[in-house]
């Protein structure tokens, strides 16, 4: 038997969290639902951040002790996890004693093997992200990852020899192309941090308090990255249970470490060269996520523009909301949060789709075999086929789920649920019972009976409701995760002679137009053929300020890599000065991802945000095309990425 350990990151107690927080875990829990249900042993970790300047200046501002601040935040934050059913096993705060202790010996063992010395930092911190930073990484001035202000400290500090080990870490990350995914975020890790060499880590503060003291020179607190890293390790006792068959042993190396793209550097740099000197083996994986935007921009309490999940489950139900996160966004990419794009998924897919599934199918089960599903007679070819994909989704769910391609597992099932409701209409079993051909009508009815338990199966890691409620009305007892998912996935384990339970529908179709008063879109009046676009030779001419609107600016290729499924899409990520972006390009066969990082190219910035195969695209690059040859247009000599182009 397998074990699977996985963490999401710990959480910064700074504000209440929003639905891009939720993303993150809601995905880990999927996941760790998934492994549970193999029947391997699974250690689901999260938590919450508490250290830091950052959380101390906003315990001042809200006058209140750092302690007391985060309490009440924590508080909400387990809340939100237990309202989303989160199926964690184990919450770590770091400010709890079991952590922090373990946080010193850690750090006093560094230091006693000369891995940590005594320095002075001159240099610059942003504060929002808690991050240290050299002249040369700042874009326009400011934090590389954020875009806000640094400050300049000059203080006397501890370090951490990451310079010691970055040969070791870069062919660590060369011999094992998992270690870091997706491909495009190994890259940038590489080009970006690797590449240009490591400097030592400042790993101690002494301008502020609110954090763990360095235990041999008490003026100093720990770095609250270093802290908050090793909660991976001491969440399962490490060092004291090291070698003790208990936690430690039986999880550690993680399988998984999901986290968010912006804190890849921290997780794949400084952690595993953390571990690396404490002479521990490193996680299989760290998997940093796209983010889910809103307008193009960036979910935060300081832009205002935070979705809280709590609102959206009380309004939507917990599953609808789950099933959103999971499926709407290809699991790495930036995806696009809108409410319109929740109600769309509610209606078409859970009450459409699966909803009128079940509905129709307890309907025809109580109009034709007065509530009681018959056994099935000999199946013909159009169950064979349906019994076929019923296999085969299993199959799939378990391919994409390995690969953490969580909404093309979420896919593969809503295909074979839409297979199914195109079964009955090929079956037809109305017209069966008006013929009186009852034992081909009772084989149709169990099949879409059994179809409908099975599919229920299947969508346990995902929705947490949902399968339970389809059981209860299917006239079951069980609990659908009771076989777990291969046993339970099998074809054939309904109860023929079962009484069914036909209750409400499982999700009630939402009126949109009425919820927001948004008036419906008209299709706009077809174009009298008089009036069509001018011919080609003759290009509509427009005035300066028409071009003017456009705007054109210099962006440098940080990542590229291939859409998976297509054979035209790139997905770049860009940089234009101190904002970065994700663009989705047609330009796959004229180039190969690696020749593009680096470059630098021209975008439409202003262009409004689009998806292309789901994924977020928030510009277009400007490229020279003629028959079957297509250029990148780009500066004749560097310029430097955010320029803009006139
Ligand atoms: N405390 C650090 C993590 C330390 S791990 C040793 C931290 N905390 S955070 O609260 O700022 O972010 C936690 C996670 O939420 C990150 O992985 C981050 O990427 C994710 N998200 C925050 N906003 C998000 C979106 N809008 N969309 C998707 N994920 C987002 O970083």
């Amino acid at each position: 038997m397998g074990k699977f350990y996985v963490t999401t990151p710990i959480y910064y107690p700074s504000d209440n969290l929003h639905i891009g927080h939720a993303y993150t875990t809601v995905v880990a829990d999927a996941l760790a639902r998934y492994h549970r249900l193999l029947g391997e042993d699974v250690y689901f970790l999260t938590g919450t951040d508490e250290h830091g300047q950052k959380i101390q200046r906003r315990a001042e501002a809200a006058g209140k002790t750092p302690q007391a601040f985060v309490d009440e935040i924590v508080d909400n934050i387990k809340s939100l996890w237990k309202l989303l059913k989160i199926s964690n096993d184990d919450f770590i705060r770091t400010t709890e004693p079991r952590h922090t202790e373990k946080v010193q010996r850690i750090f006093q063992r560094l230091y006693d093997q000369g891995d940590i010395y005594k320095s002075e930092y001159e240099g610059l911190y942003c504060t929002p992200c808690e991050a240290f930073w050299l002249e040369r990484q700042l874009v326009d001035g400011k934090c590389p990852d954020c875009g806000r202000e640094v400050e300049k400290v000059r203080e006397e500090s501890y370090f951490f020899r990451l310079s010691k080990y970055a040969d070791r870490l870069m062919a660590h990350i060369e011999a094992n192309p998992d270690f870091i995914q997706p491909v495009s975020r190994k890259n940038e890790m590489i080009n970006n941090f690797l590449r240009p060499g490591l400097e030592d880590l400042c790993v101690s503060r002494t301008t502020f308090s609110w954090g763990i003291p360095v235990p041999f020179d008490q003026k100093h607190v720990i770095y609250v990255w270093l802290d908050a890293l090793t909660n991976y390790i001491t969440a399962l006792g490490y060092p004291d249970e090291a070698g003790k068959g208990g936690l430690f042993d039986r999880f550690w190396p993680a399988d998984l470490h999901l986290v968010g793209k912006e804190i890849v550097r921290f997780h794949t740099i400084i952690w595993p060269i953390i571990l690396m000197a404490l002479g521990l083996p490193l996680p299989k994986q760290v998997f940093g996520h796209g983010w889910l935007v809103l307008d193009g921009g960036k979910m935060s309490k300081s832009k205002g523009n935070v979705i809280d999940p709590v609102v959206l489950v009380e309004k939507y139900g917990l599953d609808a909301v789950r099933y959103f996160l999971l499926r709407e966004v290809p699991f790495g990419a930036d995806g696009v949060y809108s409410e319109e794009a929740l109600v769309l998924r509610i209606n078409t897919d859970l009450a459409n789709d699966l909803g009128n599934l079940l509905h129709r199918t307890l309907s025809m089960v109580e109009k034709f075999a007065g509530g009681v599903v018959p056994a099935p007679g000999g199946y013909g070819p159009l169950e064979e086929a349906l019994i076929a994909e019923a296999n085969l989704t299993l199959e799939k769910v378990q391919k994409h789920m390995d690969k953490l391609e969580v909404s093309d597992a979420l896919a593969a099932i809503f295909a074979l649920i839409g297979r199914a409701n195109k079964y009955i209409d090929e079956a037809a079993p109305w017209s069966l019972n008006k013929q009186g051909n009852r034992e081909r009508l009772g084989t149709v009815l169990y099949t879409m009976v059994e179809v409908i338990r099975l599919s229920a199966v299947l969508l346990t890691p995902f929705l947490v409701e949902t399968p339970a409620r389809i059981f209860a009305q299917l006239g079951l007892d069980t609990d659908p995760t009771a076989q777990g998912l291969v046993a339970g996935g099998k074809w054939g384990q309904y109860p023929a002679g079962t009484k069914v339970r036909k209750g409400d529908p499982l999700f009630p179709r939402i009126e949109w137009e009425k919820e927001t008063g948004a008036e419906k879109e008209k299709p706009a009046p077809a174009q009298p053929q008089e009036k069509a676009a001018p011919p080609a030779a003759e290009p509509e001419q427009i005035t300066y300020e028409e071009f003017a609107k456009i705007q054109l600016r210099v962006a440098k290729v940080l990542a590229a890599e291939r859409l998976e499924g297509t054979d035209k899409l790139l997905r770049l990520q860009v940089r234009l000065g101190s904002e970065e972006r994700q663009i989705v390009a047609g330009i796959a066969k004229y180039y190969q991802p690696e020749e593009l990082v680096g470059k630098e190219i021209v975008v439409v910035a202003n262009l409004k945000p689009a998806k292309l195969r789901g994924v977020l695209s928030q510009g277009m690059l400007l490229a020279a095309s003629n028959g079957d040859q297509l250029a990148l247009v780009v500066p004749e000599k560097t310029v430097g990425d955010g320029a803009e182009v006139r």
